[in-house]
């Protein structure tokens, strides 16, 4: 959602603030600020914008405000609209205490109809600004046991950067449902909502766990519970380094990232996938008699998430021979789900922060259901909250729009179905070692699906003109004709619907003229002549076909307006390199119609409230 960043150290916070803002904006870019804290004067500096961080930035630019302590952050905005006053840093009456907030406070409204009572002056519009008022409504403590008093009063989900004029050394950190990482150098200190922020300067980084307080001194952090309880620190070593973070030469995060599936597929089989076609699940796995005990597997997830989960499930059911349901996180939680110990709870999420999709994986647990997360952040919520996770590997994701996590969340959930498969005994040797080696080969087919990139550029230039599209497949590739829509609606803000080829003639048939064009996944699998049969019904109706079909086949040519050629290997990896060519497809479109590729409009990349 938000994300916040604060620093501590021997250098200029702004610059430094600015730098970790600017990384943090794929969570959140309605509005920005800072607040800096000059300790000679004692005076604290607010600078906010209405818009991006790049606003700011320019604000800032001939009179950088002077301080070694100071807050940040970029706004998603959940109460109250993106405006200037509305942007954060907010403050309490006196000016004295400053906060950053990602997350929601629930009782914000009782809370501050309670403080206007007392004589609070509230300026915004925003659930955030009670913090530092409720902070303030301690008058008398010091900053830390103020702050424990003003948590305690709260209900909801925050990560907080919070300051105040009469303590310069004092940098506090705290979290309850919502991500708050401090990087760690030798005399300087970086609070961030995620490693992304911290990496440039630091790769120790201390985790903080829900209902943790850090207070950062010169002297270092100490961590406590809200009841001043002390609590050892959690510091891991990332070993992500900076150049991941950056573009790498690519116009947008999103091309750079698409263009690292092979290496997504790599790492998602690196120690996974044994040289004899068995799966170990390195840190997750369960023995042939716990995977056994599973009679049935739920996976939940959120969007892209989902998608991956609809193949999950495809895949489960088909090679491990147990049910399995996809479900959407954010309907589970209100469903009275029949689930128990018998069911293996798979929860998808690239950021591992997803509020829908922790609080259905939280719901799963409490109904005794082993839980297992995939997820691509290193002790991120849903990696702590599970029994186990599975992690992707595939480093960080900036652009907005997931494309190689989802490369990566598929193949795991390959990795998975195998293994359940192989405890189960549902999976031949001989289907074992095909599956196995055409994973192997996985990275080399992307490489030359990748390879073609200028021709589906040269096609989504062309399709860019029509204002609505339907995606179609079946089986696995129904699940990746629902993710290309998606891909497509989010970033070029084109209508784009997913369906399954066979529910074409139950309704969707309806919308299709020369003006509406169909894309439609027809490389070789179990339904390949029931997709050709669909090709020709939507062709009969005229509208324009733009197909995915196996290199070397021309059984429709005929009837689809352009074709893309598709290597041809095992489905499960064509599904996989159809995939990639649906997110080139629609990341061409965008860019053709000059969209906003990384930060689409109304999205963030983490969505941490339901
Ligand atoms: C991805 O392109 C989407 N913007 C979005 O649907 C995303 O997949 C969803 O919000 C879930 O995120 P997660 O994987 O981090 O849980």
């Amino acid at each position: 959602m938000c994300g916040i960043i604060g620093y501590l150290g021997n250098h200029e916070a702004t610059p430094l603030l600015l730098d970790g803002l600017k990384s943090l904006e794929y969570r959140g870019y309605d509005s920005a600020g800072i607040a800096v804290l000059d300790r000679t004067s004692g005076l604290t500096s607010t600078t906010k914008s209405e818009s991006k961080v790049a606003l700011l930035t320019a604000r800032l630019q001939d009179c950088m405000p002077k301080g070694r302590l100071g807050i940040g952050h970029t706004r998603w905005a959940t109460h109250g609209k993106p405006s200037l006053v509305n942007a954060h840093p907010h403050t309490d009456c006196g000016g004295r205490i400053v906060v950053v907030h990602n997350g929601i406070i629930e009782n914000f409204r009782e809370l501050r109809d309670e403080l206007v009572s007392r004589g609070h002056i509230f300026v915004s519009e925003t659930d955030s600004e009670v913090i530092p008022h409720l902070i303030e409504d301690a008058s008398g403590e010091d900053l830390l046991t103020a702050v424990r008093g003003a948590l305690k009063r709260i209900t909801g989900a925050y990560a907080l950067g919070i300051m105040s004029r009469d303590e310069p050394d004092l940098l506090i950190g705290a979290r309850m449902n919502a991500p708050l990482v401090l990087g760690m150098c030798q005399d300087e200190f970086f609070l961030a909502s995620d490693i992304t922020a911290v990496i440039p300067h630091t790769k120790k980084v201390l985790i903080l766990g829900e209902g943790e307080i850090v207070a950062v001194t010169p002297m270092g952090p100490e961590v406590t519970t809200l009841d001043g309880a002390p609590v050892a620190p959690k510091i891991i070593h990332v070993d992500w380094d900076v150049s991941q973070a950056q573009k790498g030469g690519f116009s947008h995060f999103m091309l750079k990232e698409i263009h690292e599936a092979p290496d997504a597929v790599a790492n998602a089989l690196r120690g996974r996938l044994l040289p004899d076609g068995n799966v170990n699940l390195q840190g997750c796995d369960l023995t042939d008699a716990d995977l056994r005990g599973f009679q049935n597997v739920l996976l939940l997830g959120m969007g892209t998430s989902m998608h991956a989960a609809l193949v999950g499930e495809h895949v489960i059911e088909d090679w491990a021979g147990i049910p399995a349901q996809a479900a959407d996180a954010s309907e589970f939680r209100y469903r009275r789900p029949t689930i128990g110990p018998e069911t293996l709870t798979v929860v998808l999420t690239q950021s591992g922060e997803t509020a829908d999709t922790i609080v259905g994986l939280r719901q799963a647990k409490a109904l005794g259901s082993y839980t297992m997360a995939v997820t691509n952040v290193v002790a991120s919520t849903a990696a702590r909250d599970s029994d186990a996770a599975l992690y992707l590997n595939a480093g960080p994701e900036i652009g907005v729009a997931s494309s190689k996590t989802f490369v990566s969340h598929v193949v795991n959930l390959y990795l998975l179905a195998a293994r359940l498969a192989s405890a189960h005994g549902r999976m031949p040797i001989e289907r074992k070692q095909e599956l196995s080696q055409a994973l192997r080969e996985l990275p080399e087919g992307l490489r030359a699906v990748l390879g073609r990139e200028a021709e589906i550029a040269d096609l989504a230039r062309r399709y860019a003109r029509f204002r609505n599209f339907l995606f179609v497949g079946r089986g696995i590739n129904h699940a990746i004709a629902l993710e290309g829509a998606l891909k497509l609606k989010e970033i070029s803000y084109v209508h784009a619907e997913g369906t399954s080829a066979g529910a074409l003639k139950h309704g969707p048939i309806a919308l299709l003229d020369q003006d509406f064009p169909v894309v439609a996944i027809c490389t070789d699998g179990a339904t390949r002549d029931k997709m050709a049969s669909n090709v020709h019904e939507v062709a009969a109706r005229g509208a324009p076909v733009l197909a995915l079909v196996t290199q070397g086949e021309h059984h429709l040519d005929d009837v689809t307006t352009d074709r893309i050629e598709i290597p041809a290997c095992d489905e499960a990896a064509v599904a996989i390199l159809n995939t990639v060519v649906l997110q080139l497809f629609a990341y061409h479109v965008a860019v053709e119609l000059g969209r906003d590729v990384d930060q689409p409009r109304n999205l963030a990349k983490s969505v941490t409230v339901e």
